[in-house]
């Protein structure tokens, strides 16, 4: 099973709840799983650029017409998504290691995001709306935020934006665990809080680790 981790976030380990959230998911599943392939994927390491309209041009081309060529400074706007889209249509399991900023994602995962999920590569477009063209069953969010919200409060901007990306792909199955109130200074329980999310993030690492 090939598992994608995607980690968009600057902080070091040390000082970052999440990626101390992805710590726990990933010590428990290859553990519990040893056979398990993981592909970490630092977005700081190699930042995705914004779209360009010459990378539209070249993702939305064959789209519009079959007969589409693209321009040299066409195919060398898509470099980025034709050098990196490719792990994510070899994955089961995609795993995000975020923190909430602006009640949402970071911008260097909506950017990898426009980058990775484009016709063609990941979906096929038809009249009948986007055929899945990859094998990615679930998608893992590692998550903290300093305020006190989960999915489903009003303040929630990450979770139905990630929703509705994966569900136009046909993945429907979000795992959540996110580590609220991480603001020590105004949370007197932040540990505990740390604590159920990487018990969270270590049992939907057991269920990922049963997938065949
Ligand atoms: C630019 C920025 C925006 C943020 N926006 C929010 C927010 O909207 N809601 C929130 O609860 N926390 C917000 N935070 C706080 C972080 O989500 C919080 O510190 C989180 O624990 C960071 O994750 P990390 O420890 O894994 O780096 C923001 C932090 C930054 C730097």
């Amino acid at each position: 099973m090939n598992v994608l981790h995607v980690i968009a976030n600057p902080r070091p380990a040390e000082t970052s709840s999440s990626k101390k959230l992805a710590l726990e998911f990933f010590m428990t599943l290859t553990e519990k799983n040893p056979d398990v392939i993981v592909n970490n994927v630092d977005l700081y390491q190699n930042k995705p650029p914004f779209v360009t309209a010459e990378a539209l041009n070249y993702f939305w081309g064959a789209v519009a017409d079959p007969a589409y060529i693209p321009s040299k400074a066409e195919e060398t706007a898509a470099n980025y998504s034709n050098n990196n889209a490719q792990a994510l249509v070899d994955a089961d399991v995609l795993v995000l290691t975020l923190p909430v900023w602006l009640n949402s994602m970071p911008s260097i995962l909506k950017a990898w995001l426009d980058q990775v999920i484009v016709p063609g590569k990941v979906f096929n477009m038809t009249p009948e709306g986007a055929i899945p063209i990859h094998h990615l069953r679930t998608v893992v969010l590692l998550v903290s935020s300093d305020e006190i919200y989960k999915e489903g409060d009003v303040l929630d901007g990450l979770t139905p934006d990630i929703r509705a990306i994966f569900g136009f792909i046909g993945v429907d199955d979000i795992q959540i665990a996110w580590a609220d109130g991480q603001n020590t200074i105004r949370h007197f329980d932040s540990v505990e809080r740390f604590d159920l999310a990487a018990e969270a993030a270590r049992e939907i690492a057991e269920e990922v680790a049963e997938m065949a």
